[in-house]
């Protein structure tokens, strides 16, 4: 693994797997294809980057029996898992940003929650615009940082912020990186979520550090000194102190031709 990596996914392959991930048939997929008629669902090409532990894909299956579901995930503990929720998808193990499929070979291609770890994003843009068929469709799902520094996370954990600063794109930059790859009708929609949580809540979910990639990718020192912040406020202000906290999800649409 490169050193710039942000997260070794191998050392967490075993315990990624937890249920709040689970998902639904694709919606942006359903979409599409509610405006592409002419697709026949059995020539239908999907492509999924940075599939983790497959469960977008698996769950597509049922809804896409005859379609032909592809993964790439550049870590072999991801790929594991993978294999064994969906027997019947192509996994494939490797970089996002060099697939070595030949061009124009999807109709369809989503990246969910993985782009920030890719080190060459340029490349990753050029590379899903080159795989996608003309009329194609690329969905990118992701959070945006720069929206969202009320996230208790980055509260806790300001150099957690410091570094997304660095592996994410502000996201008029990602609409323009898309532009210049050649995507055009690039749209952006917004889902803001703001809550209020138990400061004990707060705690359990920062304690299992390999559940968000912003703890992992953060130093030892730098974990433990949140901890201990979020500690210290439950002992001033108690378990059930609420904290405020916002999300910010993006979801962008781009299409090719
Ligand atoms: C936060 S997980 C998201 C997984 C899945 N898409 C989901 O939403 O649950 C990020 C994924 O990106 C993968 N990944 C990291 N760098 C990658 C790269 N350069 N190319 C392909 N996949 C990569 C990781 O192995 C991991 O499975």
């Amino acid at each position: 693994v490169n050193a710039q990596q942000r997260l070794n996914y191998d050392r967490i392959a075993h315990i990624y797997d937890e249920p709040f991930r689970d998902h639904a048939s694709d919606p942006h997929l359903a979409r599409f294809l509610a405006e592409r008629r002419d697709l026949e669902p059995g020539n239908l090409r999907v492509l999924d980057m940075g599939y983790g532990t497959g469960k977008q894909l698996s769950a597509n299956r049922g809804d896409y029996p005859a379609a032909l579901l592809v993964g790439r995930d550049l870590f072999r503990g991801m790929l594991a898992h993978a294999r064994k929720r969906g027997p019947d998808v192509c996994w494939f193990n490797g970089d996002s940003a060099r697939a070595p499929f030949a061009d124009a070979s999807f109709d369809y291609i989503t990246n969910q929650f993985s782009y920030p770890h890719v080190l060459n994003k340029s490349e990753l843009w050029a590379e899903t615009f080159r795989l996608l068929k003309p009329g194609g469709r690329f969905v990118l799902t992701n959070i945006d940082p720069w929206l969202m520094q009320d996230w208790a996370i980055y509260r806790y954990f300001p150099t957690a912020l410091t570094r997304d600063f660095r592996d994410y794109l502000p996201t008029g930059q990602l609409v323009a990186a898309l532009e210049q790859a050649g995507f055009a009708e690039v749209e952006v929609d917004y889902r803001h979520v703001y809550k209020d949580e138990r400061l004990a809540d707060v705690l359990a979910f920062v304690g299992l550090r390999a559940r968000t990639s912003q703890l992992m990718a953060i130093s030892d020192a730098e974990y433990d000194a949140g901890l201990a912040k979020v500690r210290a406020d439950i002992a001033e202000r108690g378990d059930d102190a609420p904290v405020s906290s916002h999300l910010c999800y993006i979801t962008v649409q781009a299409q090719k031709g």
